[in-house]
């Protein structure tokens, strides 16, 4: 009898010749694939087809969809969706052990060692947004104290200080970076540029949301160190993606997110704050607590999500059983073969740097001046390739996120999508409609 999967397989076949090879693929390595685990081989490198199709297929990602918009939220892989599953039906049956603790607990442990802190540093939080905040208005602020930030920072990232700015009186600086950036001393020379005696913080995101660009982090926070400031650090986008070492990296904050290239689902976050800062940043809810808590004094929000926190752990361990550097060299693979092709497409600017410094798996480009919700329709109509559009810094560009899902097809796919829309810019001017 013929499956379901099987006959939409069949139906697919007859209707759309280019992509018929590829989902017909998908659909049966997501049926048979076995989870990985850390017991299994890791990839020989990221040119290994064999074991990336292994990983492709821990993925139940809509059939015939190209997904790149990791950036904004990831999809799940089916070993975090089955643990969300079993933990909210374990509580849904029998609540009386709600909270969960001492295996939030184990979640907490987990992830410290994934990015390198201690347990006592890591706050399990529902968002970016939330870490940025939880740093942000638990630190005692006086008007006129300065923060400074670049001009490409999140929402999520600077709305405390916006905040601030009309609370209390504090100062945002803000400073331009170029794109892309000639070196690492330009950068940072413009931070340093920008301090003054009333500095307190320099705010930054690891990786912007805008061009993807990776920020010398490390030397910002050696600068920081030598100028007696604190450095919060928006780490939305580096979490899952880079093989991250947040002891190495020397900052007082990170705040990252668990649904973006973590592939945790909706409401999962992490925020480290250093331990000899702790003592600076008041928890914002609930009571103070004692130091000797650590940074669980700032997850004081009452009831929880606990199956997404404790489906935190299958993401941690489908990341080691890959292994973080293969994580990372795998989506600079995928992201550099992006920007090699869209480089050759004349029309095309592309806003991310190519010198591997400064970029990661964050792709931000134009096509001569065709507006960009034109280009992202038009990519989704015609290719059903998923990116997002940007209009940040008065941008008029879209933006692909390539993971470790993606296959170098899907790259393809896209750099030929956008070779047609540049090489039929004139119809796309006014009007996303492929014709
Ligand atoms: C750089 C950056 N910071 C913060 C956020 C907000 O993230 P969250 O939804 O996890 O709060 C985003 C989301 O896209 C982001 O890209």
């Amino acid at each position: 009898m013929l499956s379901r999967r099987g006959f939409l397989r069949g139906v697919s076949g007859g209707v759309v010749a280019g992509g018929v090879a590829l989902r017909a693929r998908w659909t049966d390595a997501q049926v048979i694939a076995p989870t990985l685990t850390s017991g299994d081989l890791k990839p020989t490198g990221p040119l290994d087809e064999a074991y990336w199709w292994k990983v492709r297929s821990q993925f139940n990602i809509l059939d015939g969809m190209t997904f790149m918009n990791n950036g904004t939220e990831g999809p799940v892989p089916r070993v975090v969706v089955e643990a969300n599953e079993k933990f909210f039906r374990e509580i849904a049956e029998n609540p009386s052990n709600n909270y969960r603790r001492e295996e939030v607990d184990v979640v907490r442990g987990l992830v410290a060692k994934f990015v390198n802190a201690n347990p006592d540093e890591i706050a399990l939080t529902r968002s970016t947004t939330e870490g940025m905040n939880l740093f942000t208005h638990g630190l005692d602020w006086k008007a006129g104290d300065e923060v400074i930030y670049c001009n490409h920072e999140h929402g999520g990232g600077i709305g405390p200080y916006t905040t601030l700015t009309k609370r209390i009186g504090i100062k945002p600086v803000i400073i331009s970076i170029p794109s892309p950036p000639e070196s690492v001393d330009q950068i940072v020379g413009r931070y340093e540029k920008a301090i003054t005696p009333r500095t307190k913080v320099i705010m930054v995101s690891h990786m912007t949301y805008v061009t993807g660009l990776v920020t010398p982090v490390k030397e910002l926070a050696d600068l920081a160190q030598r100028r007696g400031l604190l450095i919060s650090v928006d780490g939305a986008h580096p979490l899952g993606m880079m093989d991250l070492d947040l002891k190495a990296m020397n900052v007082h904050h990170y705040a990252a997110a668990g649904q973006k290239w973590m592939m945790c689902g909706t409401g999962t976050g992490v925020c480290y704050v250093r331990r000899d800062v702790q003592d600076r940043i008041w928890p914002l809810m609930g009571p103070p607590g004692e130091p000797k808590d650590g940074a669980k004094r700032y997850e004081a929000f009452g009831q929880r999500d606990v199956p997404s926190v404790l489906g935190m752990t299958a993401a941690v361990e489908l990341q080691n059983a890959i292994g973080k550097p293969n994580v990372e060299a795998r989506v600079r693979y995928l992201s550099t073969r992006l920007r090699a092709g869209l480089k050759q497409i004349p029309g095309v600017k592309l806003w991310t740097s190519e010198d591997p410094k400064f970029a990661a798996g964050l792709t931000l480009f134009s096509i001569r001046d065709i507006p960009m919700d034109n280009i992202q329709k038009a990519i989704l109509a015609r290719d059903r390739i998923y990116i997002r559009t940007m209009t940040t810094g008065n941008l008029n560009a879209v933006r692909a996120a390539t993971h470790i899902y993606n296959m170098p097809a899907e790259v393809d796919h896209l750099i030929a999508s956008v070779k047609h829309v540049a090489e039929n810019s004139s119809r796309y001017m006014s009007t996303a409609v492929a014709q």
